[in-house]
């Protein structure tokens, strides 16, 4: 067995030469300082102390020394290796705080911002309240029934008993199509006045019994002001049946006041003329605010009714049985009865809505406090 090599001088091994050493050293610090971020911090480590760093194939070589090198170059390398992780902890500790610094910055969150989901938007409270009346008559048996907005003259005055010399056809402020008088009867087009003409095609496409609830949207010439508008909104309703008596008529209105206002709620007919119904009558219903105790108490005095106790709802009858006799319709075998009114005023008194031109306008602020109803 040979003795060690005595004469071998570790400063003769190139990677553990002092200058060596601390070349690596200063070139492992220098990019650890240059690394500027936690990437490249990591791609440092791997070159400068990973397995096949130079230091770490430095240490390789020491196991290679006589004895007496061994301590001396041990130091050297390890004090190298000490600098280095250190250096590395260091960077690490000074680069993830900085990034802490700047996620707190950048994904900090502003809550007073408009959060980012489509507003859900809001029903127009006109419609709202037109399906919730014609939701009374649907669980009563009733069917909704539409019809055009462009209505033949016949519909909307004849068959409904005004014919073209009826007094009662003027007080109609009737928006005419233009281009459309001269021809066939039914070439006669106006913007229906009232939704009276669907009760018409109603009593055409159908057999009796006939229960049917028309809402719409109907037109007259009226100036736009906190209290017109030449575009409203009517639900009427019809009922043909053998049998039907102004009580049939009677309880359903006190039915319906009680289905939107409450228990309690009654109803008063006062005479009144329509050509399409006789006899007619004007309906009102007790104020749902006071119940009629304002009325002749100054104390308490009542805006929604103007302290009269009553608020006026429509119009009403027993369907004329000259409509009946137009529609095809035997009068001595069927009567029926009929209501309608406007949901622009139900909706100002119901809702203490003041100017009518909020409804139209479209703004959303009108709308959205009236809430979501499905
Ligand atoms: N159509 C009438 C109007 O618009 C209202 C009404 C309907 C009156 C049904 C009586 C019966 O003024």
């Amino acid at each position: 067995m040979s003795a060690p090599n005595k004469s071998y001088d570790p400063v003769e091994v190139e990677a553990l030469k002092p200058e060596e050493i601390d070349r690596v050293r200063n070139e492992a610090l220098a990019a650890i300082a240059a690394a500027d971020s936690l990437d490249a911090l990591r791609e440092v480590k791997v070159a400068h102390a990973g397995d096949r760093s130079p230091l770490a194939l430095a240490n390789r070589e020491i196991g290679a020394l006589p004895p007496h090198a061994k301590a001396d170059a041990g130091k050297r390398v390890g004090q190298a290796r000490g600098a280095v992780s250190k250096a590395l902890a260091a960077r690490q500790r000074e680069l993830e705080a900085e990034r802490d610094e700047r996620v707190l910055v950048e994904e900090a969150v502003d809550v007073t911002l408009p959060h980012d989901r489509v507003p859900a938007g809001a029903r127009h409270p006109l419609t709202t309240l037109s399906e919730r009346i014609e939701d009374i008559f649907v669980a009563m048996g009733y069917e909704v029934a539409e019809g055009p907005e462009v209505e033949a003259e016949w519909f909307n005055f004849d068959a409904l008993n005004l014919g073209p010399d009826h007094p009662a056809r003027s007080t109609h402020d009737t928006f005419f199509v233009e281009g459309a008088k001269g021809g066939s009867a039914d070439a006669d087009l106006v913007l229906r006045t009232h939704t009276s003409p669907v009760q018409i095609r109603s009593m055409l496409d159908r057999e009796p019994p006939i229960y049917v609830v028309c809402p719409g949207r109907v037109y007259r010439t009226d100036e736009l002001d906190a209290t017109h508008t030449p575009v409203f909104s009517q639900v009427e309703l019809l009922a043909v049946d053998e049998g039907l008596t102004m009580a049939d008529l009677k309880g359903t209105l006190d039915h319906m006041v009680q289905s939107l206002f409450g228990e309690g709620m009654r109803t008063r007919l006062r005479p009144d003329y329509f050509p399409f119904t006789e006899p007619s009558a004007e309906m009102d219903m007790v104020c749902f605010r006071c119940r009629g105790e304002s009325v002749g108490n100054p104390d308490r005095p009542c805006r929604t009714c103007s302290s009269e106790g009553w608020i006026e709802l429509g119009g009403c009858g027993m369907v004329n049985p000259r409509v009946l006799v137009a529609c095809g319709i035997d009068p001595a075998r069927y009567s029926g009865f009929a209501f309608g009114f406007g949901i622009e005023r139900m909706l100002m008194f119901r809702h203490n809505v003041e100017d009518i031109r909020d409804m139209i306008e479209g703004d959303v602020r009108f709308t959205r406090p009236f809430g979501m109803e499905i």
